[in-house]
């Protein structure tokens, strides 16, 4: 079994006990697909977390590149989440086993509610909201899941399913770098043992151009990347870059041969929030909008298979 899981600092235990590697490859319709990256990531870089989604339209891309990679597939940690308009008892049910057929697995590691937002046509938000999340509660029980949990949610969407649940939310996936740090949501989480994760952790690469990390990074002899990936893992939040070109993967892998010191870490702490990469103003009209999943998926690097 690879290291990720036998060294406590290359995962997270969450409130079930499931070990979740702390650094993971993202992967998404935004900026394109790269099948050699995935298999380059798995084979040549350790990462053995893989983040997606049934709206990247990339899931059957990733389960060519998790059999071309030679990795088991009991060794991944495999995350997708379920689009706001599979909300619903059994369609959630339905979006669930979906993804698992595009991406050949039986089960998933971790599904998420991938926004709290729903269709404007829903009556009542909260009941939509609390009904998917008690799918996601019998999915769990069934083992076709091994965590379950949302994205993209906020302390008021958080207390609609803390409300009702028999399951308290593994993880709340979110916007994270020191430029979108939301402290006051973070410490609901630790307090309700809900693990933070983060998303865009360069802030699509707009985080890499910061005086302040470019300091940090040549102190360290580091990539500015490296800095921002490194100073999410050691604030305890799994990270999640992505990358289509080979030599980003693995750069942004090499991240545990350093540390970041308390002042480095103070710095990036409280920096001026000044970078939302998510446009949440779009959101309703996305989910609104009858576009297909993946609608945007550019493949950089073709899987060598059809
Ligand atoms: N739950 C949600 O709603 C949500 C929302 C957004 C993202 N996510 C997840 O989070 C993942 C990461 O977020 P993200 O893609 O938005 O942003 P990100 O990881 O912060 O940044 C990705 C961008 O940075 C570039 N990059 C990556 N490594 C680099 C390096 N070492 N040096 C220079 N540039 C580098 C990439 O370009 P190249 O590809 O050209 O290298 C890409 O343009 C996504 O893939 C997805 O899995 C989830």
């Amino acid at each position: 079994m690879a290291d990720v899981y036998t060294n406590p600092e290359k995962h997270v235990v969450l409130s079930n006990n499931v070990k979740m590697p702390i650094l993971g490859l993202g992967t998404s319709h935004d900026g394109g697909y790269s099948h050699e990256a995935v298999v380059y990531a798995l084979k040549n870089c350790g990462y053995r977390h893989i983040d997606t989604a049934k709206r990247y339209g990339c899931e059957r891309y990733i389960a060519q590149a998790v059999k071309a990679s030679g990795v088991p597939r009991e060794e991944i940690f495999l995350a997708t989440k379920c689009w706001p308009t599979d909300y619903g008892t059994t369609t959630t049910k339905e979006a669930l086993l979906g993804s698992c057929e595009r991406l050949a697995v039986d089960y998933l590691d971790m599904y998420l509610m991938h926004w709290p937002e729903v269709s404007s046509g829903v009556k009542d938000r909260k009941q939509l909201l609390q009904e998917t999340w008690r799918a996601l509660e019998v999915l769990l029980d069934e083992e076709r899941v091994r965590v379950i949990g949302v994205s993209n949610f906020l302390e008021r969407h958080l207390e609609m399913i803390l409300e009702e649940c028999s399951v308290v939310p593994h993880v709340n996936q979110c916007e994270f770098h020191p430029f979108n740090n939301p402290k006051v949501l973070r410490q609901f989480c630790a307090d309700r043992n809900i693990q933070f994760e983060g998303f865009s952790p360069l802030a699509k690469g707009l985080a890499l151009r910061q005086p302040s990390v470019i300091t940090i990074a040549g102190s360290h002899e580091k990539t500015p990347s490296q800095v921002l990936i490194r100073w999410s893992l050691q604030s305890n939040v799994p990270s999640i870059p992505k990358s289509t070109k080979l030599e980003r993967v693995m750069d942004n892998s090499k991240v545990y041969d350093f540390a970041l010191t308390q002042e480095d870490m103070m710095t990036l702490d409280n920096m001026k929030q000044s970078l939302t990469c998510m446009d949440w103003s779009s959101i309703q009209t996305k989910i609104d909008n009858p576009l297909p999943d993946g609608y945007k998926l550019k493949i950089v690097k073709p899987p060598l298979e059809p």
